[in-house]
């Protein structure tokens, strides 16, 4: 390659998807609650029904000033599996997590009228924080709605008649009414709810244990695809809505391609760039899902080390909010955010400050023209 055609080639590098420009909001060495009083929290640690150290950030969704995280509970010690934080702080000391909705929604195992454990989470048109309960061994899952915009006030709109491991959590909201698909983690299926008729049913998906979903944006033709990826598998898959909204019944989803490692949470804007997680990367892909299958490196974070390092979710101005869980190094949590997508700035309140990391994210790529223009001339 001439030098000439280098400088081109890194200038098309420079310029594409991976110019989203993350600014951190919080950092964390170590995650804590707002307890109800410090004599609680000081039982709890003694007891070992409160274990700091295994705070790990699952699920997420946002809207306005509040952000909301499942955490995981394999490892114990989590007192409360559902949390918020706000988007910004006033003080310099990282905010602690206010169990959510209170800590009286968060039972003891067995409480069945009580959060037992959270998973996927998504926020719906009118402001209700929808949340994916895989239950206990003595509760079957659940759905419950948060309303975020009416004090909170909180109900299950769903119990399934089986016991059921859930995952991840989509919403299909339609003028016939609105639809969650659900992803069980490690089953060949997909399970559909539909709110008006609080129903629910099971689409089959041969040969495919579906793990984290996602869907495309809302078009005006086409019927939108779930995008599923397989347990334990770097394959995506797509099925269309239709096939699901239909009742139960089997499916074959159509492959897509293949990612670098398996995803285990994936994510669309507006826009149609989906985002995926990848287990044990510490980068995050995308690919643009109007052009044929191609993951690009989207962000990379130096020097992690865990599993499952990334939750992220988008707002209502399409800022993506990200966190960062690290295992073993400090800090071990952060939280982040990018604007990347451009068509909704206008319409938000977050607009200007939106706006604000659109210019940064400009200034970006405008240095790395200019750095490339450098290397050129060192070149020649
Ligand atoms: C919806 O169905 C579940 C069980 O399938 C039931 O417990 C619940 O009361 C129903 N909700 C309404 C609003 O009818
Ligand atoms: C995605 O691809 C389409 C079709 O090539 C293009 O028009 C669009 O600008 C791309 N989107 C992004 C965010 O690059």
């Amino acid at each position: 390659m001439t030098p000439f055609l280098t400088a081109i080639f890194l200038l098309g590098l420079s310029s594409g998807a991976t110019a989203a420009n993350f600014s951190p909001v919080f950092e964390w060495n170590e995650l804590d609650f707002n307890w109800p009083s410090e004599a609680s929290r000081t039982t709890a640690l003694k007891d070992g029904t409160f274990k700091p150290e295994n705070i790990d950030p699952r699920f997420m969704a946002v809207h306005g000033s509040r952000i909301f995280l499942s955490l995981d509970d394999t490892y114990g010690g989590i007192p409360v599996t559902l949390g918020s934080l706000p988007t910004s702080g006033a003080s310099s000391a990282p905010p602690k997590l206010t169990p959510f909705p209170s800590w009286d929604m968060h039972g003891k195992e067995g409480d069945c009228d009580k959060l037992e454990r959270t998973k996927g989470l998504e926020v719906d048109s009118v402001g209700r924080l929808w949340v994916l309960d895989s239950g206990g061994d003595d509760c079957y899952a659940k759905i419950w709605t948060i309303d975020l915009n009416n004090n909170d006030h909180t109900k299950i709109i769903h119990r399934f008649p089986v016991r059921r491991l859930m995952q991840d959590l989509v919403l299909d909201e339609t003028p016939d009414g609105t639809f969650a698909y659900i992803s069980q983690g490690i089953e060949q299926n997909v399970v559909v709810f539909s709110l008006e008729r609080n129903q629910s049913w099971i689409v089959k998906t041969p040969e495919i244990e579906v793990f984290s979903i996602a869907l495309s944006p809302k078009k005006d033709q086409e019927p939108r695809q779930l995008y599923l990826s397989k347990w334990y598998s770097k394959e995506l898959y797509s099925i269309s809505v239709a096939a699901l909204r239909n009742g139960a019944g089997t499916e074959n989803p159509r492959l897509i391609g293949k990612w670098t490692a398996d995803p285990y949470r994936m994510l669309l804007n507006n826009q149609g760039t989906m985002f995926t997680a990848l287990l044990r990367q510490n980068y995050i892909s995308s690919w643009n899902t109007s052009q044929p299958f191609a993951e690009q490196r989207f962000h990379e974070v130096a020097g992690l080390n865990s599993g499952l390092p990334f939750t992220f979710a988008l707002d209502q101005s399409g800022t993506l909010w990200m966190t960062v869980f690290d295992n073993k190094k400090k800090p071990r949590y952060r939280l982040l955010k990018a604007a990347v997508s451009e068509q909704s700035l206008m319409a938000s309140p977050d607009a200007a400050n939106a706006a604000e990391y659109g210019v940064k994210g400009r200034k970006l790529i405008d240095s790395s023209v200019f750095f490339v223009f450098l290397l050129a001339v060192a070149i020649l």
